[in-house]
């Protein structure tokens, strides 16, 4: 029985492999559950084993200990919340609700930290007062800046972007007294520094992530997400746990390659997300060219519903208005009514339609289109040239052809589903408002472009009904 440790280590390698087989497992809609399986059972190992490591400090008996009672009953409360939280949450409120989880993770950074620090049995060396003020104050940067972003992301009232020149003095300097906090304890190991290091870095967060617009909060979740495997990874170091070291490494390197994803499919540097006033840049840009008179085609569900009912192929592009009108199960039931009138139908998913990543697979999913049926965007590119007919569906900036012939476009650069060239073109929206960048788009106002008024959900129903009494 005095071998326990050596046997957590073999569950630890086997817990981490199946981390990474779980991380596989999300990078498809079609293999997500399954990958959320292995990671669950990684997550069962993990527990069990650090349980059998803490027996074996306690000299091999896995007697109940004190504390035992503490740990278990926190971990049945977060089972049960979290179990509730899961089965209730609306898909809409996921970005906020994983904004939360992430504040816990970063809590319980600072939490381990602290006990840590306060511990009298343990020694703290150089390195490892290093690794507890990293540790601390990544986590605690995490805590408030996730809880403020939640707040942005529920709308709270309490969560007001902040505005102002006094800003960046305000991050600056809470950044170098937390710094200087840090390097104090480091040097004379009196407590109170970490204390106050702390206080700064929970202030901090809370100030950085202030003056981030709404709409950047999916890049920033997901760059929070990247910093509470961080923390966790270097609180790991301090335990000596190398689950957590492994588990933290995972969650920090997937989450940072996430954010990385994001900008480089919006064309931004993270810099720029994180510290530029974006929103602004292009709300600007848009009012500055002088509104000229355009002209644009409008139609009617039933136009579209007998072009589309004889055209051989449709590629439907669904944007952010399809979630806005909760439309998925009206297109489903369009494609699927197409399919049956022989017409070849694909949906094209831009990485960024939408307001967080996944989002378009998400609702597709959840209206059970088949995934054979969902195309990215480098698959159905090429496609679009031999297309009948493209029905974009309250997408804007992800089928804006000025990403790719305008130099001066502030989306210039950005990889975008080239509708443009299909045979003909039809736009679901309410009006001729832009969508999230603020910019016009020339894909409306082209002689093959239909225009679609109304809402997403409305419009396709009208289209279904259309089609019904229509067809090849
Ligand atoms: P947008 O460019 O935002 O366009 C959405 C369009 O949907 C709008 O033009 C709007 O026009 C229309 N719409 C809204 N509600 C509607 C409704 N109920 N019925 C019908 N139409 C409706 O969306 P997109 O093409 O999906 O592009 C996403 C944008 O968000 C990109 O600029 C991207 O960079 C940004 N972004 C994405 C993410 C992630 S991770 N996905 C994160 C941050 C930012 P009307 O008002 O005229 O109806």
């Amino acid at each position: 029985m005095e071998n326990f440790a050596q046997y957590a280590d073999w569950a630890y390698l086997i817990g981490a492999v199946l981390f990474i087989l779980a991380l596989r497992g999300l990078s498809s809609p079609a293999s997500a559950i399954m990958g959320n399986r292995y990671g669950m059972i990684g997550m069962a190992l993990a527990v069990v084993a650090t349980f059998a490591v803490v027996a074996n400090l306690n000299g091999g008996a896995i007697a109940v200990q004190p504390g035992y009672a503490l740990i278990f009953g926190a971990m049945i409360a977060g089972a049960v919340i979290g179990l509730f939280r899961a089965r209730t949450v609306p898909m809409t409120q996921m970005p906020e609700t994983v904004a939360l989880m992430h504040s816990l993770v970063g809590l319980a950074a600072v939490l381990i930290a602290i006990a840590a620090v306060l511990n009298p049995t343990s020694n703290h060396g150089a390195v490892s007062r290093f690794e507890l003020f990293v540790g601390c104050f990544v986590g605690a940067i995490t805590f408030t800046a996730s809880v403020f972003a939640y707040g942005k992301l529920a709308a709270k009232k309490w969560a007001k972007s902040m505005k102002g020149a006094w800003v960046k003095p305000v991050q600056v300097i809470l950044f170098v007294g937390m710094l200087g906090f840090g390097a104090a304890y480091f040097v004379t190991e009196d407590v109170n520094h970490f204390y106050i290091m702390t206080a700064f870095a929970l202030v901090l967060g809370y100030f950085w992530i202030g003056p981030i617009g709404g709409g950047d909060m999916p890049v920033v979740v997901s760059l929070l997400n990247s910093f509470s495997g961080w923390a966790a990874a270097g609180i790991g170091f301090t335990l000596g746990n190398s689950m957590l070291i492994i588990a933290g490494s995972l969650v920090g390197s997937s989450g940072a390659i996430l954010s990385y994803v994001m900008c480089r499919a919006m064309n931004r540097s993270l810099f720029n997300v994180l510290f530029g006033g974006f929103g602004a840049a292009a709300a600007g840009a848009a009012d500055d060219g002088e509104k000229k008179e355009k002209n644009y085609r409008a139609g009617s569900p039933e136009d579209a519903a007998f072009m589309m009912g004889n055209a051989d192929s449709v590629v439907i592009v669904p944007g952010y208005g399809l979630a806005q009108a909760r439309a998925q199960n009206a297109v489903k039931e369009l494609g699927d009514l197409l399919k049956e009138k022989g017409v070849k139908v694909s949906y094209a998913i831009h990485p960024v339609a939408g307001r967080m990543p996944g989002h378009m697979n998400v609702l597709l999913a959840e209206a059970d289109v088949p995934y054979e049926d969902v195309k990215e965007m480098d698959e159905i590119n090429s496609d679009f040239a031999a297309t009948d007919v493209v029905l974009i569906i309250g997408a804007n900036d992800v089928v804006n052809p000025a990403a790719k012939n305008d130099p001066s476009s502030p989306i210039y650069g950005m990889p975008i589903l080239e509708a443009q060239r299909a045979r003909t073109v039809m736009v679901i929206k309410r009006s001729m408002n832009p969508g999230y960048a603020g910019l016009d788009n020339d894909i409306f106002y082209m002689d093959k472009t239909m225009m679609i008024f109304g809402d997403a959900k409305k419009v396709a129903e009208d289209i279904l009904k259309g089609l019904s009494g229509g067809g090849h």
